[in-house]
């Protein structure tokens, strides 16, 4: 029985950014399903956030094959949410999943091959209980697989109905240039570049941000939160439950330096300044740049996803505390 029942004004506050040259937008903050829905994690907690998120006008849920642990519960669990309260919904949601990482033992489970490509998107669409997704991506680049396969699968992908739309992520700027330009050639447009971008991670400025406007495709930021080092959460040390606490976050204790700790410190400052929390200003901060469609956070709980929310009320900058902030980063 379907429980959950959207609210009524779910399109009344969030933003809603054009991803590239393309007829899709999605909302200035999307959902990662990386950490914190897997089937180490709680439903009901989860669930909430995911029925929060939509309710905020949070179309976009992002996973891939191997999100959990264990690899493919958050696939699941996701599924899980669709059937019990999202399904009725299909048609407002953009649904993406990935493959590219190790995913099953064995040479055909791991990188950009056709056989991995294919067998993965027609798995994660089985745990989803999906016929199709809304964006399938490539992961990460294969040197050991010829680009034309890789990207020759996501194109074929696109014409057999199982994605709408494709993207790669991980890509640096020459090997984004040449997918696009394979893609292109196959009849097949790339709608989006995932890339990690924060205050923390700058690596998309030199090169891959002015490309993706130029070649009209979206760009949308992950882990924008440096995975809450830029939030309040370790600024007193590190908590019990926290990512960097637990077995099984990807963030380990030493990334938690007190170099790291201090730069947030001073950032929150202005955050206060601003009348935002860190994590909020760390989100605008991103989000000053049109060229970035949309930003996309994690949350292991609801309040931590309504504070990334309000990150939209205010994303303008003075040329001041931009100033103060970029000498705060190169510090
Ligand atoms: N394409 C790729 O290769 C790739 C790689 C990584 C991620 N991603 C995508 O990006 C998504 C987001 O990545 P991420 O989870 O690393 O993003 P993030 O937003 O940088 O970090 C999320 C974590 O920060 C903490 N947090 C979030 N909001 C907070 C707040 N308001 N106050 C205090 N703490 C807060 C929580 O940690 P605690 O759990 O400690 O509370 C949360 O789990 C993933 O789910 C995935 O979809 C893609």
């Amino acid at each position: 029985m379907n429980l959950y029942q959207a609210a009524n004004d779910r399109y009344s506050n969030m933003p809603y950014r054009r991803c590239g040259k393309s007829g899709i937008v999605l909302p200035a903050v999307s959902l990662g399903l990386w950490h914190n829905f897997g089937s180490v994690d709680i439903y009901e907690n989860f669930s909430k956030i995911a029925y929060t998120a939509f309710d905020k006008g949070i179309t976009h849920f992002d996973l891939a094959n191997n999100y959990g642990p264990v690899y493919g519960s958050a696939e699941e669990n996701f599924g899980k949410i669709l059937k019990n309260g999202l399904k009725p919904y299909r048609d407002e949601l953009i649904i993406s999943t990935k493959a590219g990482f190790d995913m099953w033992p064995g040479p055909y489970g791991d990188g950009g091959s056709r056989k991995y490509l294919m067998a993965s998107l027609d798995q994660s669409l089985k745990r989803m209980g999906l016929d199709y997704v809304d964006i399938f991506y490539s992961h990460r680049p294969d040197p050991n697989t010829p680009l034309e396969e890789t990207i020759g699968t996501l194109a074929d992908i696109v014409k057999q109905g199982k994605a709408l739309y494709v993207g790669i992520s991980n890509y640096d700027a020459v090997q984004s240039k040449e997918a696009f330009r394979l893609l292109q050639s196959m009849g097949v447009k790339c709608l989006i570049h995932q890339a990690k971008y924060s205050m923390y991670e700058r690596w998309v400025e030199p090169e891959l941000l002015s490309l993706l406007e130029d070649e009209g495709v979206g760009m949308i930021a992950f882990s924008p939160l440096a995975q809450g080092l830029l939030t309040n959460k370790y600024l007193h040390g590190i908590p019990a439950n926290s990512r960097a606490a637990k077995a099984t976050g990807y963030l380990q204790c030493d990334q938690v330096t007190d170099a790291i700790v201090e730069k947030s410190r001073k950032l929150n400052e202005i955050a206060q300044e601003r009348h935002q929390s860190l994590a909020e200003m760390a989100l605008a901060w991103l989000l000053k740049d049109k060229r970035v469609t949309s930003v996309l956070v994690g949350a292991s709980s609801v309040e931590q996803l309504l504070d990334n929310l309000k990150a939209t009320e205010n994303i303008c900058f003075s040329e001041e505390e931009c100033k103060i902030i970029e000498s705060i980063l190169n510090a």
